[in-house]
């Protein structure tokens, strides 16, 4: 368990990231013992929670900070947006891989294991975007906001 009670304030989206990788297992769990209905499935709520929690930092968090400025050398807005923006490319591209797949085939095995390697480059932006916001983000906000600032900003979070 990652010690992160300098960010306690933030607890819940630091907790929604480790959900999402959770999830993104889940779902190559599914591919791996060939439900490729249920594979489908995770990856589509992974795909609506993940897409939601980036429009609340994109609309609630980043123009706060934006407007405040004050940020460290890799804490830059958007950064942020920009790695939103491929995290959105990379789950419709394995979202759209994976309507393809059919357990019954005689490729299937292949198929599912190449998405799997694939999606390893979901896997590591997702720990590099994880590791930006908690080690720049939060502290970042944490000096250009107020505690009930914070608290607007983060109440209807995506969870
Ligand atoms: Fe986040
Ligand atoms: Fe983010």
């Amino acid at each position: 368990m990652r010690d992160l009670s300098h960010l306690a304030e933030f607890a819940p989206f630091v907790a929604v990231h480790d959900e999402f990788a959770e999830r993104l297992l889940r779902h190559q769990d599914a591919l791996v013992r060939g439900d490729a209905k249920a594979a489908r499935a995770e990856l589509a709520a992974l795909r609506a929670d993940l897409v939601s929690h980036m429009e609340h930092e994109e609309a609630r968090i980043l123009p706060v900070l934006a407007a405040r400025g004050g940020w460290g050398r890799a804490g830059d807005p958007q950064f942020y947006r920009d790695e939103h923006a491929k995290i959105r490319a990379l789950l419709g591209r394995f979202a759209a891989a994976s309507e393809g797949l059919d357990p019954g085939s005689a490729g299937y095995p292949r198929a599912a294991g190449r998405l799997i390697a694939d999606e390893e480059a979901l896997v590591t932006l997702l720990a590099h975007h994880d590791d930006r916001e908690s080690r720049c983000l939060y502290p970042d906000l944490v000096r250009v906001t107020t505690p009930a600032e914070r608290r607007a900003m983060l109440d209807g979070a995506a969870s």
